[in-house]
């Protein structure tokens, strides 16, 4: 059972970074800013649906850092909101120079770590 749970995230975390390499690239080919509101709708529909799972998983495995995690999806959730008000605020030229600067990067460090280190707890716990 928890193998198919680390899988199921596993699989979402692709999901979701596919997401975002489809906003990157949209940006980057200047699409038109309804198409990219679209996709912008899709990442943090995708990334609360993600979290949930994530949250429930680890209430019901006993998992130690809950309320730290949760706290780290809450900053990543406000992330993503940005990037919805700040298309709809600046101009799309402006859009474009400041989602150059949008923390992609932390979206990953938090796969690579505070994801990691619940999935082997899983892993340990599933042996
Ligand atoms: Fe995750
Ligand atoms: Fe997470």
């Amino acid at each position: 059972m928890a193998m198919s749970d680390v899988s199921e995230i596993d699989q979402q975390h692709q999901e979701l970074v596919k997401m975002l390499n489809n906003l990157n690239d949209a940006v980057a080919k200047r699409e038109s800013r309804e198409s990219i509101y679209l996709i912008i709708d899709e990442v943090i529909g995708y990334t609360r649906f993600h979290f949930a799972t994530e949250e429930r998983l680890m209430v019901n495995s006993g998992y130690t850092d809950v309320e730290f995690h949760k706290d780290k999806h809450r900053q990543l959730m406000e992330d993503a909101l940005h990037l919805k008000e700040k298309l709809a605020d600046l101009g799309e030229e402006m859009f474009t120079d400041w989602f150059k600067h949008w923390p992609f990067t932390r979206v990953l460090a938090h796969i690579q770590y505070a994801d990691q280190q619940f999935e082997d707890q899983l892993r340990r716990n599933g042996a």
